[in-house]
């Protein structure tokens, strides 16, 4: 973001939402704590255009001047997410229908239909309006347009919409039928108008619909995007521009796919765990930001669609209370700093969060923020300058992180898995992903997030988490890596079926049996609670195969009940490479083992291999430098065997890095 190397840091800022009085003390605290970049009037739409097209900038010049005047630098949002009162009242068939049929109510946020026509007319009016004001502003350091694209419409614009979409897809209806499978349950189509929405229906629907209904869904998200990017673009082409990435598996959209129309891929992160896990995290979702910022952001100086090395930004976290299981959990003292850094050593240009300061009503009136409720005399505000500090010694930091092992993402394959009729409810290609990243991350393994079809020169380990749609193009993609001395592991459900959901005949795991040397016969889907045995003295849970070899040897086998002695986890040597398979969800002890040992002996080797468990290590290379950044997650002090100098406490390093009870050390290697 910034030319002179300096990281984000700042965060969501709403002086809409305070009096004037307040907005001198909010810039001097900021500076206080070297914020240095703040993303204005994402909900402000209401304030910046009162009634239609009837503007009011004048509180808002006067704070991206004060702001200017700071030396803080201004991410202007485009408000789009959430129209005024006047805007759902004059137009009611605007607002958002469910798969139910009932038309949701202004009174919250994202009350409008991204396919309806009036909403994007009046989105460009109000994104034109800020362009021809700010667009030249010496504040302006980046557009953020809109907020968290991902809210999902049933109504007849959007099944219009989707009828056009299809069209293009398919070509002619006989296509959609045959993709769809549509001879099952008399579903054929003779017309396109019989077509709609995955709206509420009997029973399971159709999986080929409801699937390129999420496609479509996202290609008109995106198309609501790339309208407003063009326009701003048009007005000033030296300003970047972003849209922040919401995640979760109930988002309908591809964010990899989206990636190609952002200057700087930008997410927002919310942990739902608050143990470990909010680490395990933090980690997956920065290694795929990564990942999808890999797959060609127009951000001026990074390397494009191939290279490894790509721009992203964490652009908004919590600096304090998350929301989880029903109440707030209070962020222990020094991880909001740890996680931050843990972004920042995976590759975002900063760290940022939501938000600056707590406001005293509204729907998020107890959300944390930078400045608590209880004012700048607190834990939270004096972290957050301690974060500010810390982000400015790490300027120097660039490169690529350091990963020999790919796991391959897939958002269709994730989509598919949560259709009806599958035969378990409890199959889920992120869950499987995040499995296989927290064992090779427990291991001390750096990951990178691929999507099938990229290069994979480098990488020595691939893996494939139930990626369950699987195109020939993308089974050909495998097959070339295996053979060409590439190390494979699978687990259950991939290949399983093709990129429209259609089953692949012949035994599964349909289009990858060759490379696997494998061929499943039977599934045996496991109860939530039940698990199965393994010889090795492990065990499986979600699901169990009974699998014939066809080439592969067996590593694992199941111990006990119906499947006693069958194959569980199998390797394959074929061409030059080694395919694995695994057919159960092992559990997290004995895959971090599998996956260490999959993984050394594809010849990957830890980041950092004398770092004592519960401590993180990742390093980042740049052409004639390498960083080692090293995360105490555990509440004893830990020694690691590094040199260096340690960029936090400018001290050099001579043999070992002490590290407090969840400290940080960063060092510069020698
Ligand atoms: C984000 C959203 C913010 C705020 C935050 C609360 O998803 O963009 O506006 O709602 O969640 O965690």
């Amino acid at each position: 973001m910034f030319s002179d190397g300096r990281l984000c840091f700042g965060g969501d800022y709403n002086p809409e939402q305070w009096p004037a009085s307040v907005w001198a003390e909010d810039v001097a605290l900021m500076r206080q704590a070297r914020v240095n970049l703040v993303t204005v009037g994402v909900f402000a739409w209401s304030r910046l255009e009162p009634a239609p097209g009837r503007y009011t900038f004048d509180w808002l010049d006067e704070v991206l001047d004060l702001l200017h005047a700071g030396g803080i630098r201004v991410a202007l949002a485009t408000p789009t997410a959430s129209p005024p009162p006047w805007f759902s009242a004059a137009h009611p068939g605007a607002l958002p229908v469910t798969a139910d049929g009932v038309r949701l109510h202004h009174g919250s946020r994202d009350t409008y239909c991204a396919a309806a026509p009036a909403y994007r007319t009046a989105a460009l009016r109000i994104a034109g309006a800020l362009a021809d004001r700010y667009a030249h502003h010496p504040a302006l350091a980046l557009w953020h347009v809109h907020n968290e694209y991902g809210t999902i419409c049933h109504c007849e614009h959007t099944a219009r919409a989707f009828r056009r979409w299809l069209a293009d897809r398919h070509g002619d209806l006989a296509a959609l039928n045959d993709a769809w499978v549509t001879s099952f349950w008399s579903q054929h189509y003779s017309d396109w108008a019989q077509i709609s929405t995955p709206r509420a229906t009997q029973y399971l629907a159709n999986p080929g619909q409801l699937l390129d209904f999420r496609r479509f869904w996202s290609d008109t998200l995106l198309a609501a995007y790339r309208e407003q990017r063009d326009l701003l673009h048009a007005a000033n082409p030296a300003i970047p521009i972003t849209t922040n990435y919401v995640l979760g598996d109930w988002v309908p959209v591809d964010h990899a796919r989206w990636a190609a129309e952002v200057d700087l891929v930008a997410v927002d992160h919310y942990p739902s765990a608050v143990d470990i896990g909010a680490e395990e995290q933090t980690a997956l979702v920065a290694d795929l930001a990564r990942g999808w910022a890999r797959h060609g952001n127009r951000h001026r100086g990074t390397t494009g669609p191939t290279g490894r090395a790509s721009a992203w930004l964490l652009m908004e976290s919590a600096p304090n209370q998350i929301h989880t299981a029903g109440r707030m959990h209070t962020k222990e003292p020094g991880r909001m700093i740890r996680h931050s850094l843990a972004h920042v050593a995976r590759g975002s240009h900063g760290a940022m969060f939501f938000q600056w300061r707590a406001p005293t009503g509204g729907a998020e009136r107890f959300h944390s923020a930078l400045v608590p409720h209880a004012g700048p005399d607190s834990r939270v505000f004096r972290e957050a300058t301690e974060l500010g500090a810390a982000l400015q010694q790490l300027t120097e930091v660039g490169g690529d992180v350091e990963a020999t092992v790919a796991i391959a993402v897939h958002a269709p394959s994730g989509w598919a898995l949560r259709h009806p009729g599958l035969p378990s409810q409890r199959l889920d290609h992120q869950q499987e992903t995040a499995a296989a990243h927290r064992a090779l991350w427990h291991a001390g393994h750096g990951c990178d997030i691929v999507l099938p079809g990229d290069p994979l020169d480098g990488y020595r380990l691939l893996v494939l988490p139930a990626l369950y749609l699987v195109s020939d193009a993308t089974a050909q993609w495998v097959r070339e890596y295996v053979e060409g001395g590439g190390h494979l592991l699978a687990t259950y459900l991939s290949a399983v079926a093709d990129e429209h959901a259609r089953v692949r005949l012949g035994g599964y795991p349909g289009a990858l049996r060759d490379v696997l040397g494998v061929w499943v016969e039977e599934f045996h889907p496991l109860a939530e609670h039940d698990h199965v045995r393994l010889h090795g003295g492990g065990t499986g849970r979600i699901w169990a195969e009974s699998l014939r070899l066809t080439g592969a040897q067996v590593i694992d086998a199941y111990d006990g009940g119906v499947l006693d002695g069958r194959p569980a986890i199998t390797r394959h040597r074929t061409g030059a490479g080694t395919a694995w398979y695994v057919s159960t969800r092992p559990d997290d002890d004995t895959y971090r083992r599998l996956l260490d040992e999959v993984a050394r002996s594809a010849g990957v080797t830890p980041v950092c291999p004398g770092a004592p468990a519960g401590v993180e290590a990742v390093r980042r290379r740049g052409d004639d430098a390498s960083w080692l950044f090293l995360f105490n997650h555990t509440d004893s002090p830990q020694q690691v065997p590094a040199r260096g100098t340690d960029l936090l406490t400018a001290t050099p390093v001579d043999q070992v890095v002490q590290l407090t009870p969840g400290g940080v050390a960063v060092l510069r290697e020698h």
